[in-house]
């Protein structure tokens, strides 16, 4: 596990993070209720060198264009030299798989890097204040996992405080959860969607009347699951993620085509549910013992882009000089 800083480089420099599931609470843990967020061994990388400013991607208007990039450079480059930037990721885009938030972590861990270096709580602070102005609503879940790896509670008890979050509002704690050694699958459904219009959707959903019976809901399906993960109880887990599926249909981001994928996976799997903002988007399933490759090809066949995957330990980290492992920077 990565828990140290990032320490200073200069220029050209790349850096990394990954992308994330989420296993238990998103919705409800923007309402400062538990989350369980684990992340994945997909990454994001980015490129960082001076060169025309505001490119990414080889796109002059990038930073006009992608309001995290330029949320990034007006809080962590104020004054500086013009800056580049391009994105290698294994994270397919707006897909419930946190890819925006393992950009914000990484390109926060490479501005920071050249800016003399940036402690890993304080790394935590900034991706979650780059994605949350860039996204206009939400919780730190995403940026922690993208920053801090492995796999974190949000707002739970139990375990190692690993950060703090407020937005003035809401107070968010996440902790450290031991890795059960489980291997997940995850898969996008195909159908992109935006995580600001389905988190104000669910908002306004829950301020009905029984909103707060449904939050209270989400709350104990997520303690329970996140003691079924600390306790290795895979049945157990299992179940909670089905509950948390019907909660998150019940509260309206379901979607036909995430039940289909679910309902494919089932003779392989012991629970899965959406995860992230759904309306689209993702889902994970938690495989009965071995049965990760069954599970794949079941959602594959249904249509879905299955992944197999393990905790990344690692978060947000520099990665050498921006030529390793990087596409030419200037195509
Ligand atoms: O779909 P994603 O990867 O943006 O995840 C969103 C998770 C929510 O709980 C719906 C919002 C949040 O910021 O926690």
């Amino acid at each position: 596990m990565s828990d140290g800083p990032i320490p200073p480089a200069d220029l050209p420099l790349a850096a990394r993070a990954p992308g994330k599931c989420i296993l238990f609470g998103e919705h409800a843990v923007v309402h400062g209720r538990p989350e369980l967020v684990l992340a994945i061994d997909l990454p994001v990388q980015v490129g960082v060198r001076l060169g025309t400013p505001g490119r990414l991607n080889g796109d002059p208007n990038g930073a006009t264009a992608n309001p995290y990039y330029r949320t990034a450079l007006e809080r962590l480059w104020a004054g500086g030299a013009s800056l580049e930037v391009r994105v290698n990721s294994r994270v397919p885009r707006s897909a419930g798989l946190g890819s925006s938030a393992a950009f914000c972590a990484a390109l926060a861990a490479a501005l920071s890097a050249a800016r003399g270096g940036v402690s890993r709580t304080e790394l935590a602070e900034r991706a979650f204040a780059i994605e949350r102005a860039a996204q206009g609503v939400g919780s730190p879940g995403d940026t922690a996992a993208a920053v801090g790896g492995g796999y974190l509670s949000l707002n739970a008890p139990g375990g190692a405080e690993v950060f703090r979050f407020t937005d003035g509002e809401r107070s968010w704690t996440a902790r450290r959860v031991p890795d059960p050694s489980w291997s997940w699958v995850v898969a996008y459904s195909g159908l992109p969607r935006s995580t600001a219009d389905a988190v104000r959707a669910v908002g306004v959903r829950l301020a009905a009347p029984d909103g707060p019976a449904l939050l209270d809901e989400f709350q104990r399906v997520a303690e329970e699951g996140i003691a079924a993960v600390r306790a290795e109880d895979r049945t157990k887990a299992g179940r909670c993620l089905d509950e948390n599926q019907t909660l998150l249909a019940t509260v309206g981001v379901s979607h036909p085509r995430l039940e289909a994928l679910l309902e494919a996976a089932r003779p392989a799997i012991v629970g899965g549910k959406l995860t992230g903002a759904g309306a689209g988007g993702s889902i994970v399933v938690l495989p009965q013992p071995g049965r990760e490759l069954d599970a794949a090809r079941r959602i594959a066949r249904a249509g879905g882009l299955p992944f197999v995957v393990r905790p990344e330990p690692n978060g947000a980290a520099l990665v050498g000089s921006a030529g390793d492992d990087l596409d030419d920077p200037s195509a």
